[in-house]
């Protein structure tokens, strides 16, 4: 892996303008040594209205367009989970960079693929794995890792949202590579070692295709029990954290980890800044990306910044590397199979 400058500008190139997307978007226009030089979206609507806000003048429908149009030196993939793979593979097979967004894949096939693709031509691939970017969650693990939780005994993860999201994804992807896969990735990141069971219940109240509730419990050999949840019933008078002016609404997420000499909790909905608004209660994120002024920061800055260096130094990234993906995507593969069968999945 090489550096691929050592003076100038990134050009970089922004793949998807949803509701994440403009977050990155607004990330991107502010770092510093780094243009965002080009964006793509087959909504017209979202290609006039980011590309006005940060002038950007390249706007392609379509990624193979940017890719033959653009000088572009790494690419963010902020695009909807099922098509990850198959456009991961366009940009590393051009030998360019890539930032993906969770998850990896949608299957741990695909996100072999994709690794191998990225290995065979040396090129880095991070993955949007924002909580390991975030001091409290980071601050953890560096404590768990310097042995002063003593054997890790049981941890706990949940992260529920709001109901009117589910509808954008519960056609789109299963919730745990949605939702769940944030919290498997702290899972291996805190327990070292392999996660060898899985036992899942899931539940379907909406009718779309995919359940709107997953619950499971994981073995990681003889060490740590983990019980990971996620549902999508938080009702619109729960307080607020998301209040971007395109996303409203809560992400309730909270983990407990049980070591045999310490305990840890971490509640982010409830620890946080309160405003009453007229008709509801913000509780306004100030860890993951805050907008504070006109410029997004938090953990999702820290880790675009962490990539973008990667780059340059032509590096992987230690952090949240596309190896620790798949590992995650074979457990989110096991939790999904438990819970259509109803047994438990035991992994090698
Ligand atoms: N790390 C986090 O905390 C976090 C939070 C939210 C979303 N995400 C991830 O971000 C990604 C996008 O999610 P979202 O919530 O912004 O979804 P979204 O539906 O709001 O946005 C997706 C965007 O991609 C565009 N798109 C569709 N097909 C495309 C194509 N072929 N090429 C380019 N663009 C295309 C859509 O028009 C839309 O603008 C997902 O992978 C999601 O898991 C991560």
């Amino acid at each position: 892996m090489s550096g691929v400058r050592a003076s100038g500008d990134l050009r970089v190139g922004l793949v998807g303008l949803g509701r994440f997307g403009r977050l990155h978007a607004a990330v991107l226009a502010t770092l510093p040594g780094v243009e965002l030089a080009a964006i793509c979206d087959p909504d017209p609507a979202a290609l006039a209205e980011v590309g006005d806000r940060f002038g950007v003048a390249a706007r392609h429908r379509d990624l193979t367009d940017l890719l033959a149009g653009e000088r572009i030196d790494a690419i963010f993939l902020v695009t909807p989970e099922p098509l990850h793979a198959g456009q991961a593979l366009q940009v590393v097979e051009r030998g360019i960079p890539l930032f993906l967004e969770k998850p990896l894949a949608t299957t741990p096939a695909e996100g072999e693929r994709v690794l191998a693709a990225a290995e065979a031509a040396g090129v880095l691939v991070q993955l949007g794995f924002l909580l390991r970017f975030e001091p409290q969650h980071a601050l953890l693990r560096a404590e768990i890792a310097a042995g002063r939780f003593g054997p890790l005994v049981s941890m706990r993860v949940k992260r529920n949202c709001s109901r009117t999201w589910f509808p954008t994804y519960g056609d789109r992807v299963h919730p745990v590579y949605e939702t769940s896969i944030h919290d498997i990735d702290l899972l291996l990141w805190f327990a070292r070692q392999p996660c060898t069971s899985v036992f899942a219940i899931a539940r379907n109240y909406s009718g779309l295709r995919y359940p709107d509730g997953c619950w499971a419990l994981l073995q990681f050999g003889d060490g740590p029990v983990a019980m990971v949840e996620t549902s999508w019933f938080v009702p619109n008078g729960a307080p607020a954290n998301v209040l971007t002016p395109t996303w409203h609404g809560t992400i309730d997420s909270e983990l407990e980890i049980v070591g045999v000499e310490r305990s840890a909790r971490l509640d982010l909905l409830e620890g946080s800044l309160a405003i009453w608004e007229p008709d509801y209660t913000a509780r306004p994120d100030t860890a993951m990306w805050p907008e504070i002024a006109g410029t997004v920061g938090g953990a999702l800055r820290e880790e675009d910044r962490h990539f973008l260096d990667c780059v340059r130094a032509g590096v992987p990234s230690p952090i949240a590397s596309a190896r620790d993906a798949l590992a995650g995507l074979r457990i989110a593969e096991a939790i999904v199979e438990s819970a259509a069968t109803g047994r438990e999945v035991r992994l090698d």
